[in-house]
């Protein structure tokens, strides 16, 4: 990773953002002590960030100040502070300078590069694309991806799970978004562009999106070259005419409300978007629900119980039986509570806000943080043990505070993808029970999160062993 562009970068580019707020006037939440000059907490926040904020939390409780490059951060955590992070409103705080770094991959004008009411709407086109009645082809079409990715597995062999989790959810998502003829004539060239593309989503992006890093030239052409590929379906599909239940469809039949049409352009950056929203998310909540799985073989056990309750011998299994599937359910959920992708959600505040009777000025970036979130005592019990069943009937301890579990975030920019992420994982994981045993290849503790990149999952090599069961062998010679 390249850190003296970073520090540089990073030193110019936030100095110059916006002077950090007037705080003569304000009671500010407690800094964290051991800043370093120019940089702040940035350096022990590249080596772990998770404990960085737990640091603060400890020391400091639900509200803290620490500081980023460039101006102070207030981090909030706790399920009074999360409630009233997620409660403010988009006049209140801010999410577009934050998401800057996505504007050279998702396009100009789009998502968070768009005006707000444009933005608006375009997240409105996301909700028409992911409603109930689509839910049921995407559904079928990430049940027969598992079929055809595990079919190729062999008997026993050794996999990168994070590996895995990316090649798979690139192929759901692609088959969801772009349809089934895509899919199918998924190119190598297609997959090594997004490669590049989500390459160039690193560490510097957050600081110095624009910055000529080679991850960020590579990404820029990766960019041009797949805006004219997916450029060039949009046109076909509109001259031609489809009734495809996929996600292109949605944004082809989408106008706004001025009664325009989306430009190619806009469509090929909303795929973009939701590609990016939806992939590497799942496919590292993929990877560690193999290792947390691999570790707890009892609940594999539980597991296995409701998919001969809920399946009988069925291999036809659709939306219904997947949506039956609460044990399932409560395992990723648990898996997410305790690694959650997103370890920080970032918004800057456009007003001088307050809470718990410290001043919030206008200007400050705040940080909510699920990783840390969902790890205290007092809303998740024994919050280090992994135990799908707290959220279980009887228990349910994700109700007890609606802001307590947030790894698809909260209130009005909750993740849309919540269900579909789900499905997919339901449909990925029934499979892989039914069809293969897994083992940690490496030392359990050697499982641990890499923070490198912005969406977190295991660190790699992430090994482990699967071997097909015996009946799953016997129905796949017959
Ligand atoms: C396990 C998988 C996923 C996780 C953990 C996840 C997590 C999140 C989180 C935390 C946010 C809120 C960000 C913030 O408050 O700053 C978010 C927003 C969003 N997610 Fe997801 N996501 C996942 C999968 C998906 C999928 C599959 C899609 C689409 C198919 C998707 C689409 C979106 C969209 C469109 C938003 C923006 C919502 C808004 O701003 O109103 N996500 N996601």
């Amino acid at each position: 990773m390249e850190l003296t562009p970073v520090i540089r970068a990073a030193t110019n580019l936030w100095s110059s953002l916006s002077s950090s707020p007037k705080d003569s006037h304000y009671k500010l939440p407690p800094m964290l002590p051991g800043a370093v000059p120019v940089l702040g907490h940035a350096l022990e926040m590249r080596r772990d960030p998770v404990a960085l904020i737990q640091r603060g939390r400890d020391m400091f409780g639900d509200i803290f100040s620490m500081r980023l490059p460039g101006r102070p951060t207030v981090v909030m955590t706790g399920h009074r502070a999360q409630e009233k992070y997620f409660r403010f409103r988009d006049e209140e705080v801010d999410q577009r300078e934050v998401y800057r770094f996505t504007v050279p991959v998702f396009g100009k004008g789009i998502a968070y590069d768009a005006e707000p009411e444009i933005m608006r709407e375009q997240l409105g086109f996301f909700h028409a694309a992911l409603r109930e009645a689509r839910l049921k082809t995407y559904a079928a079409g990430f049940v027969e991806e598992a079929e055809d990715y595990f079919g190729k597995w062999g008997d026993e062999g050794v996999v990168n799970m994070v590996d895995v989790g990316n090649e798979l959810t690139i192929y759901t998502s692609s088959r969801s978004l772009l349809g089934k003829g895509f899919r199918t004539h998924l190119s190598a060239e297609f997959a090594h562009l997004y490669h590049d593309l989500e390459a160039g989503m690193n560490t510097l992006s957050l600081f110095a999106p624009n910055f000529p890093s080679p991850s960020h030239i590579k990404r820029d052409q990766a960019r041009v070259k797949l805006g004219e590929m997916i450029g060039k379906i949009v046109e076909e599909r509109r001259a031609k005419g489809s009734d495809s239940e996929d996600f292109m469809e949605a944004l082809l039949e989408a106008t706004y409300k001025d009664g325009r049409q989306l430009s190619a352009e806009e469509i090929t950056g909303l795929l973009l978007t939701i590609m990016f929203a939806g992939h590497h998310t799942s496919g590292v909540t993929f990877a560690w629900t193999a290792v947390m799985l691999a570790k707890h073989p009892h609940i594999v056990a539980d597991l296995r119980d409701e998919q001969e309750a809920v399946l009988g011998g069925r291999t036809d299994l659709g939306l219904d039986d997947l949506r039956a599937m609460h044990k399932l359910e409560w395992s990723v959920k648990e898996v997410l509570r305790m690694y959650p992708p997103l370890i920080m959600l970032m918004r800057k505040a456009l007003k001088d806000l307050e809470f718990g009777g410290y001043d919030i000025p206008a200007g400050t970036m705040m940080m909510a943080s699920p990783a840390v979130g969902h790890r205290i005592p007092s809303i998740f019990a024994d919050p280090h043990r992994f135990d799908p069943y707290r959220f279980g009937p009887g228990r349910e301890e994700d109700k007890k505070f609606p802001y307590g579990h947030i790894a698809f975030g909260a209130g009005r920019h909750r993740c849309m993808g919540v269900i579909f992420a789900q499905l997919q994982l339901r449909a990925l994981w029934s499979h892989l029970l039914r069809n293969f045993d897994l083992e940690l290849v490496d030392p359990p503790s050697s499982y641990v999160m890499d923070y490198t990149n912005i969406i977190a999952g295991p660190h790699p090599p992430c090994r482990l062993r699967y071997r097909r069961r015996p009946q799953a062998k016997v129905s796949r010679a017959s």
